[in-house]
Parts: C-alpha cells; structure tokens; sequence
C-alpha cells in the first residue's frame, strides 16, 4: 500500500514514515522543506514530493496512486495570526477531504489535539467526547476544532482522528526545547508544588497508533486519545529527564491569579498592537502548566489495539544518550 504523509519533515511525521515503511508500506513524502525531504528519500521506500498543502494543484499531483493518507502537517504553535492557522490546519484539512473523494482514498489519519480540551481548571481521565465544541483560548486550538468539524462534515470519507498528547523524542521541536529555554532562562514556572498530573507521549508510540489506525477498518468515524497511559506529576516529569540529562532544574514558584492577570493583559497587547512573534507566556501555557490533565485512552486500547511500546523513562533515556552522542 503507497500513503501520504503531510507534515513528512517535520518532527512526528518522521516517525510516522519509519513506522509505516518498517510494516512495508511505501510513502509519498510531502512537505516543502527540501533538504529534509531529500534526506527521507535515503529510505528507499520513500518518494519526497515538495509543496504546500494550500496548493490543490500540488496536492493533486501528490495524491495520484496513493490509497490512503496521514494528515500530519499544521502550523503547530500557540501563537500567531488566525489566517496562517486557517489556511495551513483548516482549510489544507477540507482541500485533503475534497480530492479523498475525488481519488477513492481508502482511509485518511487526521492529527489533531487533546489542546482543544484545555481550559481554567483540572481535568482527569477525559475522554474522547468530552471535547468542546468550541474553544477559542488560541488560534491554534481553534483551527484544530474546526479541521475536526471538516472531517466530521465529510462523512462518506472513511477517516480517523488522533489526539496525541506533548509529544515528546529525539528532534522534538517543541516540547523540550521550551522547557530547556525556560530552565536557562527565566526558570520553570511552578504553580502551587508543581503536583498536577500529566500525560507525555512517546513520539515512536504516536506513530504506532496512526499505524494501527490505517490498518483498522473498525476505526473509521472514530475520534482517539493517545498518550503513554502514564500519568505523572509535572514536577516529576521535570526531575525526571533533568537527571537524566545531570541539568540543574531552576525552578520559580509563581502564583497564579497574578499570572494569569499579567497573561490577559500581555495578550490583548499583543493582539491590538499586532505583534507576531509569541509572547513571553500565554494562557494556554500557564493553563498547562497549571493545571492537572489526564486523557483516557482505552477507547484505543480497546478498538485499535493500542499498546505504548515505549516507557516514558525509555523515552527520556533514549532522547538524553543520542543528545550526548551528537
Ligand atoms: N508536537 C506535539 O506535542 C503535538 C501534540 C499534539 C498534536 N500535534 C500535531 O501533530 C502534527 C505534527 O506536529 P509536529 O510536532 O510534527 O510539528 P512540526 O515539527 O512543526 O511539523 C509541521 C509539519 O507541517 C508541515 N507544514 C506546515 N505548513 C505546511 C504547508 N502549508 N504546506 C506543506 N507542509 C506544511 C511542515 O513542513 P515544512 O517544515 O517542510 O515546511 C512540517 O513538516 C501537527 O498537526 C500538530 O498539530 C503535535
């Protein structure tokens, strides 16, 4: 079976392509970065197709001979102009959809987000359908709610969604490396004793779950959790892979209703004055930093067969020993 990949060069989508080529599949590579692209190709059941996913024509020409796709490709960040995240999660999502139809593709695997359940408060063992059907804390959570409305408008494509939550690995692009600046910088924020619960994943387990969810026809219609299934404190977690890497944690308590008026206020600057670049903090951050969340996640045990392969502490080990390597 040939498939897709959006989002090919980027952090997840990695994995996603040696997962899938490791079970046989060939892949279409689909991204705009070229040197990374090129460097995919080195797996010789890989084709790099570079474009942009608001391109139709592009998608169009990638699509051709392929029976399923991995939509893993967005603009993932918390920050930014609602125009970029339209085009690149919502509409790029609905232009996907439209040539689904139009090419027979047999299954389509769309990554979305548990942020779109994030809000002012804690929140342990959420399900699947406790996601709102609004939530504006950010343009990217949003843009999110919206893409899943697509795919649910889009009923006669047989598609799955995954909601796979702080993704963390080796060329993590997000995670780590906020967490690694705000320890060198202003130190990590920790809101009463840092004892809220929350869930990591793996990258290499997010990639077993988009695999199993192509290979599971009882999957179609269905929306999925996907985490380690090993809720932890936020402060271990910290503790954790700062031990592992001999770094110092600086931590700085911090209370939270000044932080949060500070946040709303730094935030409407933003907007009004129109400034692109992410405010030092927001309120999505502060409120996942504060804040306990769990997912529940045996719908995917259960329907897909869903089973971490990888521990967190296997995760942070191996992340730290290639780290020291290069
Ligand atoms: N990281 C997490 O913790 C996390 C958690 C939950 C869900 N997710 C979701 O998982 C997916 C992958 O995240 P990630 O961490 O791998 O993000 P990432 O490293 O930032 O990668 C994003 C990818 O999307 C591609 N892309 C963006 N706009 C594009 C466009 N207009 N046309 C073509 N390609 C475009 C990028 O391509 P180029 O680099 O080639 O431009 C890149 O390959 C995203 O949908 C994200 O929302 C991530």
């Amino acid at each position: 079976m040939k498939v897709l990949v959006t989002g090919a060069t980027g952090f997840l989508g990695k994995y996603i392509i040696n997962e899938l080529t490791e079970y046989g599949y060939n892949v279409v590579a689909f991204g705009r970065n070229e040197e990374i692209g090129k460097n995919l190709e080195k797996n010789k059941k890989v084709i790099f197709f570079k474009g942009d996913f608001t391109d139709n024509e592009k998608l169009s020409e990638a699509i051709k001979n392929v029976s399923g796709i991995i939509h893993a490709g967005g603009l993932s960040t918390v920050w930014g102009k609602w125009q970029d995240f339209y085009n690149a999660n919502v509409k790029s999502t609905e232009n996907i959809l439209k040539l689904c139809r139009e090419y027979s593709i047999k299954k389509l695997v769309f990554i979305s987000s548990p942020s779109i359940y994030a809000g002012d408060k804690n929140q342990l063992n959420v399900k699947e359908e406790d996601a709102p059907n609004e939530n504006n804390l950010n343009f990217y959570i949003k843009s999110k709610i919206e893409a899943e409305k697509k795919i649910r408008e889009y009923n006669d494509i047989p598609s799955v969604i995954l909601r796979p939550r702080g993704l963390f690995g080796i060329e993590d692009t997000s995670v780590i490396p906020r967490l690694l600046h705000l320890n060198k910088t202003k130190g990590i924020p920790i809101f009463g004793k840092g004892e809220q619960y929350i869930d990591v994943t793996c990258v290499e387990n997010v990639a077993l779950a988009v695999r199993l969810a192509l290979e599971n026809e009882n999957a179609i219609g269905q929306v999925y959790n996907i985490t380690n299934d090993e809720p932890m404190m936020f402060k271990d977690v910290l503790e954790l892979f700062f031990r592992k890497t001999g770094i110092k944690g600086k931590y700085v308590k911090r209370n939270y209703f000044l932080a949060k008026f500070l946040v709303s206020i730094i935030e409407k600057i933003y907007l009004i004055a129109g400034i692109d670049k992410e405010p030092p903090f927001t309120k999505y951050t502060l409120y996942l930093m504060r804040y306990s969340q769990t997912l529940c996640i045996e719908k995917a045990k259960k329907e897909l067969g869903y089973k971490p392969k990888m521990t967190v502490v296997e995760g942070v080990k191996k992340y730290v020993e290639h780290n020291r390597r290069n």
